[in-house]
């Protein structure tokens, strides 16, 4: 099912608006390291001085900050993205290098700002393969002046990330399905804002359907966790567990209202997770679309295509296109 694009602007931006760096939360700490970091940095150092870059899909803007970090001398950087960015690092940047990069929110690859033949290099890390190609392909072609190059990196199906995210979006399945982990969680709120009295406690105990209703509720709590210990990415499930807990206390402590408040905010943050994870494992590229993408982008100049691996664990393709 396709994810209409006010509703992926909106959750990519709620996304970096919590300060994230980077998109591969479960890979990284708060910044690309390892192989993908080198492919960047290598990249920088072969830009003469400058030369303009147009980084696609950016986020919060990782590739760019690696580019400006590797690159020897002044380059001048524009980073688009569908949402809003809001990069943690920029403001420590010094002066003279924060000159050097435009970010530009709510802006598309498939109508780019830009005019004819402006950039040296376009670069995109689990970015442009979120792009409707046929258009954001044209648009490539047209800013990058004759000679200009192309650099990616992209999911691969077969992928850590990718695989990590079919396997979350499996736990998102199993908590959010009706009379699911979510909905009990919810439908507890009620009673735990009763037994905040002694009274209410009172009443509870001799309320059959509120302690059959605790009861299954105790037994998805573990089958969570039973489903977190023998998962190799517990994260989602482990967390809506320790959260869930949490509105639980509030409701007793503070009452229903703000409890459902809590919970409304925990059930926006899974379906935005839902949605990027769809996404991830959607506009993941097979060999073929690998090749076909660099073909496309190439048209009979320079391509090449390689499985990236960081540390022996793949983590996506490599893709280099020189255009004739
Ligand atoms: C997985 S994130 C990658 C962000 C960044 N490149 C990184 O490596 O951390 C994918 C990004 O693609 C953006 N995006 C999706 N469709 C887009 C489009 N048509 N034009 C521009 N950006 C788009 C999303 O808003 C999101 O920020």
């Amino acid at each position: 099912m396709e994810i209409q694009v006010d509703v992926r602007k909106a959750v990519w931006s709620r996304y970096w608006s919590h300060g994230i760096a980077h998109s591969c939360g479960g890979s990284y700490g708060n910044r690309y390291e390892g192989s993908l970091a080198r492919f960047w940095r290598t990249v920088a150092g072969d830009l003469p001085a400058g030369a303009r870059v147009l980084d696609i899909a950016t986020g919060n803007g990782a590739v760019p900050q690696l580019l400006l970090e590797g690159a020897d001398s002044p380059i001048a950087c524009d980073a688009i993205d569908l949402a809003q960015p809001d990069p943690p690092w920029l403001a420590e940047l010094p002066e003279h290098k924060r000159r050097q990069l435009r970010f530009h929110g709510q802006q598309v690859a498939e109508a780019l700002p830009f005019p004819d033949t402006h950039f040296d290099l376009v670069t995109s890390q689990y970015g442009l393969e979120y792009t409707d190609l046929q258009r954001s392909l044209p648009e490539i072609r047209r800013v990058l002046r004759p000679g200009g190059k192309v650099r990616l990196i992209t999911h691969h199906t077969d992928a850590r990330p990718v695989r990590l995210a079919r396997t979350e979006l499996g736990h998102l399945d199993w908590m959010m399905a009706p009379g699911g982990l979510l909905e009990l969680g919810q439908a507890m709120i009620a009673p735990m804002a009763r037994a905040a009295t002694e009274a209410g406690r009172a009443a509870l105990m001799a309320d059959a359907g509120a302690n059959a209703l605790r009861a299954h509720f105790n037994v998805l709590q573990g089958e969570a966790t039973q489903l977190a210990a023998g998962s190799d990415c517990p994260d989602v499930l482990g967390d809506a567990r320790v959260e869930l807990g949490g509105i639980l206390n509030l409701a007793l402590a503070h009452g229903a209202a703000v409890a459902h408040e809590a919970f409304g905010r925990m059930r926006r943050d899974l379906d935005d997770s839902r949605v990027r994870l769809q996404e991830l494992v959607d506009y993941a590229l097979d060999d073929a679309g690998a090749q076909a993408l660099a073909g496309a982008l190439a048209r009979g100049g320079k391509q090449q295509v390689e499985a990236l691996f960081d540390d022996a664990v793949l983590m996506g393709w490599r893709i280099a296109a020189n255009p004739v």
